[in-house]
């Protein structure tokens, strides 16, 4: 069973400078509600309560949003206005929030190894919150803990991405598993190819399920060439040692760490909600 999420939110988010120059990118609102939120909300819906964070620097209104607001509070009780604040309270009631800073950004292997402290010796879900995924019934964190019920291993989500920008993704080659049109034994994983050295078009987003070797992997590794630890990298090992599924998700995934699919998603939930 799977009761921790873990959240890498220590990114500089320089593709959106200057807004996160003081904000972090994961609280950019979509209409008026953070990324990060969106994120939290979707965990809760597939049961997990217990958010882990990993921040940094200048990320200290993450945990101001997750926690109460006194004077907030007591201002707006029994106003008209009492219930502007009912979505996030709703939030941190059902839900327990931990922390850990990444010392360095030495990328998102390392931002998840940093959060070791947090889980522990036991799988865990991981999102990215500037992957803003919907769904029309089940969220794809759901839909992925059906599958580690059934395949006990580390799950990434994964959609078809237009070849010539390969160079944004972890790209994955696998073979489809008997019977599925959406899983994929993994059998190789190239982090940002250049699209001649793509191993195909399934393009990893912003949603994992992990074991805990993944730990142990993440520290015998060396940072690459750009100063990172590769999830990915360590994502590999696992599929030679043991197996990796890749899972093409039900819905749509907005790339919200990036200007345009960032704009994609506010004008999606603007006219889902009637706004525009
Ligand atoms: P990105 O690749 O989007 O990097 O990280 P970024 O720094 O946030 O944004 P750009 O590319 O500079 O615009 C993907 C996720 O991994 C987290 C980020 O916060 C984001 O959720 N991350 C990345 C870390 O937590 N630590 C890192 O060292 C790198």
């Amino acid at each position: 069973m799977i009761r921790k999420c873990l959240f890498p939110a220590a990114g500089y988010g320089t593709r959106f400078l200057p807004a996160t120059k003081a904000v972090p990118k994961e609280m950019l609102p979509v209409l008026n509600k953070p990324l990060l939120q969106y994120g939290v909300e979707e965990a809760l819906a597939a049961n997990i309560s217990n958010m882990a964070i990993v921040t940094g620097r200048g990320k200290r209104s993450i945990e101001d949003h997750f926690d109460n607001a006194f004077e907030l509070e007591t201002q707006l009780k029994n106003t008209p206005k009492e219930h502007y604040l009912k979505e996030i309270t709703d939030v941190i009631n059902n839900a327990t929030f931990t922390y850990v800073r990444q010392k360095q950004m030495l990328g998102l292997g390392d931002a998840i190894l940093s959060g070791e402290p947090l889980i522990g010796n036991e799988s865990f879900a991981v999102i990215l919150a500037d992957d803003l995924c919907i769904n029309e019934d089940t969220n794809v964190l759901s839909q992925m803990l059906k599958l580690y019920d059934k395949y006990q291993c580390s799950i990434v989500a994964v959609e078809e991405i237009p070849i010539n920008e390969s160079y944004k993704y972890g790209v994955i080659n696998g073979k489809l598993i008997k019977n599925s049109n959406d899983q994929y034994l993994v059998n190789e994983m190239v982090e940002k190819p250049k699209p001649e050295n793509s191993p195909g078009n399934l393009g990893i987003i912003g949603r994992y399920i992990l074991t805990p070797d993944i730990f142990q992997i993440l520290k015998q590794m060396q940072v690459n060439n750009k100063g990172e630890l590769q999830i990915t990298d360590a994502l590999m090992q696992q599929a030679k040692i043991g197996k990796v599924i890749a899972y093409k998700f039900k819905g749509q995934r907005f790339d919200c760490g990036d200007i345009k699919g960032y704009v994609q998603a506010t004008n999606y939930f603007a006219k889902s909600k009637g706004i525009i």
